[in-house]
Protein backbone atom coordinates (compact mmCIF):
# COMPACT_ATOMS: atom_id res chain seq x y z
CA UNK A 1 0.00 0.00 0.00
CA UNK A 2 1.27 3.34 -0.78
CA UNK A 3 2.10 5.94 2.21
CA UNK A 4 -0.93 7.66 1.38
CA UNK A 5 -3.94 5.06 0.60
CA UNK A 6 -5.35 4.72 -2.64
CA UNK A 7 -8.33 4.56 -3.81
CA UNK A 8 -9.94 0.65 -4.36
CA UNK A 9 -9.45 -0.26 -8.16
CA UNK A 10 -11.13 -2.16 -10.83
CA UNK A 11 -8.29 -4.40 -13.05
CA UNK A 12 -8.94 -2.39 -16.14
CA UNK A 13 -7.52 1.22 -16.15
CA UNK A 14 -9.34 2.96 -19.25
CA UNK A 15 -6.35 5.54 -20.19
CA UNK A 16 -8.82 8.40 -22.14
CA UNK A 17 -7.60 11.41 -24.11
CA UNK A 18 -10.42 13.42 -24.25
CA UNK A 19 -11.15 15.98 -27.40
CA UNK A 20 -14.35 17.74 -26.17
CA UNK A 21 -16.48 17.91 -22.93
CA UNK A 22 -19.46 15.77 -24.57
CA UNK A 23 -17.17 13.02 -25.33
CA UNK A 24 -15.68 12.28 -22.21
CA UNK A 25 -18.89 12.15 -20.62
CA UNK A 26 -20.49 9.79 -23.17
CA UNK A 27 -17.23 7.70 -22.33
CA UNK A 28 -17.85 7.88 -18.97
CA UNK A 29 -20.95 6.65 -19.16
CA UNK A 30 -19.93 4.20 -21.60
CA UNK A 31 -17.82 2.62 -19.02
CA UNK A 32 -19.93 2.34 -16.60
CA UNK A 33 -22.25 0.78 -18.84
CA UNK A 34 -19.88 -2.02 -19.28
CA UNK A 35 -19.17 -2.43 -15.56
CA UNK A 36 -15.80 -0.34 -15.62
CA UNK A 37 -16.65 2.22 -12.68
CA UNK A 38 -12.79 4.21 -12.91
CA UNK A 39 -11.48 6.36 -15.80
CA UNK A 40 -7.61 8.39 -16.06
CA UNK A 41 -8.36 11.52 -18.00
CA UNK A 42 -5.20 12.53 -19.41
CA UNK A 43 -3.99 16.41 -19.36
CA UNK A 44 -3.55 16.16 -22.66
CA UNK A 45 -6.26 18.52 -24.51
CA UNK A 46 -7.37 21.69 -23.22
CA UNK A 47 -10.55 20.54 -22.53
CA UNK A 48 -9.44 17.91 -20.11
CA UNK A 49 -9.53 19.78 -17.02
CA UNK A 50 -12.97 21.01 -17.83
CA UNK A 51 -13.94 17.29 -19.03
CA UNK A 52 -12.92 16.49 -15.22
CA UNK A 53 -15.37 19.08 -13.54
CA UNK A 54 -17.95 17.36 -15.86
CA UNK A 55 -17.65 13.85 -15.44
CA UNK A 56 -17.11 14.59 -11.22
CA UNK A 57 -19.97 16.47 -11.56
CA UNK A 58 -22.68 14.28 -13.54
CA UNK A 59 -21.01 11.01 -13.68
CA UNK A 60 -20.18 10.61 -9.72
CA UNK A 61 -20.47 6.95 -10.04
CA UNK A 62 -16.89 6.45 -12.30
CA UNK A 63 -13.82 7.10 -9.88
CA UNK A 64 -12.08 9.72 -11.50
CA UNK A 65 -7.91 9.54 -11.68
CA UNK A 66 -6.16 12.30 -13.88
CA UNK A 67 -3.19 11.06 -15.53
CA UNK A 68 -0.28 12.69 -17.48
CA UNK A 69 0.13 14.54 -14.03
CA UNK A 70 3.69 16.25 -14.57
CA UNK A 71 3.96 19.31 -12.75
CA UNK A 72 2.98 20.23 -9.15
CA UNK A 73 0.53 22.58 -11.17
CA UNK A 74 -1.18 19.49 -12.71
CA UNK A 75 -1.62 18.36 -9.24
CA UNK A 76 -3.19 21.01 -8.16
CA UNK A 77 -5.46 21.83 -10.70
CA UNK A 78 -6.16 18.01 -11.08
CA UNK A 79 -7.78 18.05 -7.75
CA UNK A 80 -9.36 21.38 -8.42
CA UNK A 81 -11.44 19.83 -10.89
CA UNK A 82 -12.30 16.74 -8.65
CA UNK A 83 -9.99 14.55 -9.27
CA UNK A 84 -9.95 11.30 -6.84
CA UNK A 85 -6.63 9.66 -8.07
CA UNK A 86 -3.12 11.27 -9.71
CA UNK A 87 -1.30 9.34 -12.18
CA UNK A 88 2.14 10.67 -13.78
CA UNK A 89 3.91 8.32 -16.38
CA UNK A 90 7.47 8.66 -14.11
CA UNK A 91 8.05 10.24 -10.51
CA UNK A 92 9.69 12.94 -9.62
CA UNK A 93 11.03 14.83 -6.50
CA UNK A 94 8.85 17.83 -6.69
CA UNK A 95 5.98 15.55 -7.53
CA UNK A 96 6.45 13.40 -4.78
CA UNK A 97 7.29 16.30 -2.13
CA UNK A 98 4.05 17.65 -3.01
CA UNK A 99 2.00 14.56 -2.88
CA UNK A 100 3.65 13.98 0.17
CA UNK A 101 2.73 17.35 1.67
CA UNK A 102 -0.64 17.82 0.37
CA UNK A 103 -1.35 14.00 1.03
CA UNK A 104 -2.67 13.30 -2.12
CA UNK A 105 -3.22 9.66 -3.70
CA UNK A 106 -0.36 9.68 -6.69
CA UNK A 107 0.48 6.69 -8.33
CA UNK A 108 3.72 7.41 -10.36
CA UNK A 109 5.38 5.32 -13.29
CA UNK A 110 8.69 3.75 -13.25
CA UNK A 111 10.26 1.03 -15.80
CA UNK A 112 13.66 0.36 -14.31
CA UNK A 113 15.02 -1.77 -10.93
CA UNK A 114 16.40 2.24 -9.87
CA UNK A 115 12.71 3.76 -10.25
CA UNK A 116 11.18 1.03 -8.54
CA UNK A 117 13.58 1.81 -5.33
CA UNK A 118 13.58 4.86 -5.94
CA UNK A 119 9.75 4.89 -5.78
CA UNK A 120 9.68 2.58 -2.76
CA UNK A 121 12.40 4.64 -0.61
CA UNK A 122 9.71 7.27 -1.18
CA UNK A 123 7.09 5.00 0.28
CA UNK A 124 5.27 3.76 -2.84
CA UNK A 125 3.99 0.63 -3.53
CA UNK A 126 1.83 0.45 -6.12
CA UNK A 127 3.49 1.89 -9.31
CA UNK A 128 2.50 2.62 -12.86
CA UNK A 129 5.09 -0.20 -14.90
CA UNK A 130 5.23 2.43 -18.12
CA UNK A 131 5.79 1.92 -21.13
CA UNK A 132 4.85 -1.69 -20.15
CA UNK A 133 5.37 -3.47 -23.71
CA UNK A 134 8.34 -0.98 -24.74
CA UNK A 135 10.04 -1.58 -21.62
CA UNK A 136 9.98 -5.21 -22.21
CA UNK A 137 6.37 -6.16 -21.37
CA UNK A 138 5.57 -9.31 -18.53
CA UNK A 139 8.87 -10.58 -19.58
CA UNK A 140 10.89 -7.66 -18.06
CA UNK A 141 8.35 -6.65 -15.00
CA UNK A 142 8.63 -10.56 -13.72
CA UNK A 143 12.12 -10.14 -13.78
CA UNK A 144 12.11 -6.62 -12.32
CA UNK A 145 9.34 -8.00 -9.40
CA UNK A 146 11.77 -11.05 -8.49
CA UNK A 147 13.95 -8.88 -6.08
CA UNK A 148 11.30 -6.10 -5.16
CA UNK A 149 8.64 -8.45 -4.07
CA UNK A 150 6.37 -5.85 -2.26
CA UNK A 151 5.74 -3.95 -4.88
CA UNK A 152 2.70 -3.67 -7.22
CA UNK A 153 2.11 -2.80 -10.60
CA UNK A 154 -0.74 -1.42 -13.22
CA UNK A 155 1.39 -1.94 -16.54
CA UNK A 156 0.00 0.60 -19.11
CA UNK A 157 1.67 1.80 -22.33
CA UNK A 158 1.26 -0.22 -25.53
CA UNK A 159 -1.01 -3.20 -23.80
CA UNK A 160 -4.36 -4.71 -25.83
CA UNK A 161 -6.95 -7.02 -24.90
CA UNK A 162 -4.62 -10.02 -26.64
CA UNK A 163 -1.64 -9.17 -23.15
CA UNK A 164 -4.51 -9.18 -20.86
CA UNK A 165 -3.30 -13.03 -19.85
CA UNK A 166 0.29 -12.81 -19.33
CA UNK A 167 -0.27 -9.71 -16.94
CA UNK A 168 -2.50 -11.03 -14.80
CA UNK A 169 -0.37 -14.51 -14.63
CA UNK A 170 2.36 -12.46 -12.61
CA UNK A 171 1.81 -11.74 -9.14
CA UNK A 172 2.58 -8.66 -9.31
CA UNK A 173 0.82 -6.93 -11.49
CA UNK A 174 -3.04 -5.82 -9.42
CA UNK A 175 -4.51 -4.54 -13.36
CA UNK A 176 -3.51 -2.68 -16.68
CA UNK A 177 -4.34 0.31 -17.91
CA UNK A 178 -4.42 1.28 -21.27
CA UNK A 179 -6.32 3.32 -24.40
CA UNK A 180 -7.73 0.77 -26.35
CA UNK A 181 -11.23 0.77 -24.72
CA UNK A 182 -11.68 4.69 -26.23
CA UNK A 183 -9.35 4.57 -29.20
CA UNK A 184 -11.23 5.81 -32.68
CA UNK A 185 -13.76 7.46 -31.52
CA UNK A 186 -13.46 10.68 -33.20
CA UNK A 187 -16.62 11.58 -35.03
CA UNK A 188 -18.81 9.28 -33.04
CA UNK A 189 -22.36 10.69 -31.76
CA UNK A 190 -22.68 10.56 -28.05
CA UNK A 191 -24.84 7.73 -28.02
CA UNK A 192 -22.93 5.82 -30.22
CA UNK A 193 -19.63 6.46 -28.45
CA UNK A 194 -21.66 5.07 -24.75
CA UNK A 195 -22.48 1.98 -27.19
CA UNK A 196 -19.21 1.09 -28.24
CA UNK A 197 -17.20 1.95 -25.55
CA UNK A 198 -19.78 -0.37 -23.22
CA UNK A 199 -19.54 -2.93 -25.28
CA UNK A 200 -15.40 -2.65 -24.96
CA UNK A 201 -15.30 -2.33 -21.51
CA UNK A 202 -17.41 -5.52 -20.74
CA UNK A 203 -15.11 -7.22 -23.48
CA UNK A 204 -12.16 -6.16 -21.61
CA UNK A 205 -13.67 -7.14 -17.94
CA UNK A 206 -14.90 -10.94 -19.58
CA UNK A 207 -11.54 -11.56 -20.86
CA UNK A 208 -9.45 -10.40 -17.52
CA UNK A 209 -11.94 -12.36 -15.32
CA UNK A 210 -11.36 -15.20 -17.91
CA UNK A 211 -7.36 -14.77 -18.32
C1 LIG B 1 -0.63 6.40 -20.78
O1 LIG B 1 -0.75 7.59 -20.82
O2 LIG B 1 -0.72 5.77 -19.73
C2 LIG B 1 -0.32 5.66 -22.02
O3 LIG B 1 0.02 6.54 -23.04
C3 LIG B 1 -1.40 4.79 -22.47
O4 LIG B 1 -0.81 3.93 -23.33
P1 LIG B 1 -1.57 3.31 -24.59
O5 LIG B 1 -2.16 4.47 -25.35
O6 LIG B 1 -0.48 2.61 -25.36
O7 LIG B 1 -2.61 2.36 -24.05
Amino acid sequence: MNSIPLPSLQAIMPVVVIDTVDQGLAIANGLLLGGIRQIEVTLRTTCALKACEAIARDVPQCLLAVGTVLTVADMDHAVQAGAQLLISPGLTNRLAEQAHLKSLPWIPGVATATDMMNARDWGYSVLKFFPAMAAGGPTALKALSAPLQDLTFIPTGGVGLADLPAWKALPSVQGVGGSWLTANLQGMKPGEIERTVAERAAEALKHWQQA
